[in-house]
């Protein structure tokens, strides 16, 4: 079912893992499955110099996110926002048709990493209307985007990230 560079990809994933000190990360679900990938990106000089990947998904969704790793590193944010999921199939020799909504989340998830980068300053001062700005930089790092994605998020993966108060802070502002 999958082709030789899928399978290579998802036996062989490149650059896997969390970016401890990422500028940035694109967090994005599959409404079809309920998977999640995370893209994170550490910029410099307006390119991506290294970048990293966590997905829970599928074999497809695997391949996909080692695949644009790959495809991105090095790239201007300019180059990299052009990579589509065409591409990125592409570039995989081919998904099953079936798999093509696991492949939209690599090209989903680092474009929402670019933006988050480039709106970096307005994500934290909306955040910064609930916590102070080290818990709301916590937020940024963990992917939350806005108060209304601060709604949606997990209580629990919120927690982890930031203080106590911050915490508590957040508790007090969503029961309103
Ligand atoms: S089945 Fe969930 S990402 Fe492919």
């Amino acid at each position: 079912m999958y082709s030789k560079k899928v399978m290579d990809h998802f036996l062989n994933p490149r650059n896997k893992g969390k970016l401890e000190d990422a500028d940035a990360v694109g967090k994005v679900g599959n409404p079809v499955c309920g998977d999640v990938m995370y893209i994170y990106i550490k910029v410099k000089d307006g390119k991506i110099e290294k970048i990293g990947w966590e997905t829970m998904g599928c074999a497809a969704a695997i391949a996909t996110s080692s695949m644009i790793s790959e495809l991105a590193k090095g790239k201007t944010l300019e180059e990299a926002m052009k990579i589509s999921k065409k591409d990125i199939a592409e570039a995989l020799e081919g998904l099953p048709p079936i798999k093509m909504h696991c492949s939209n989340l690599a090209a989903e998830g680092l474009h929402n990493a670019i933006e988050n980068y480039l709106n970096r300053e307005k994500i934290i001062k909306e955040l910064e209307e609930v916590v102070d700005r080290k818990d709301a930089e916590a937020l940024f790092r963990i992917g939350i985007t806005g108060i209304e994605d601060l709604k949606k998020a997990s209580m629990e993966e919120i927690a982890n990230a930031v203080s106590d108060k911050g915490m508590e802070r957040i508790k007090n502002f969503l029961k309103k």
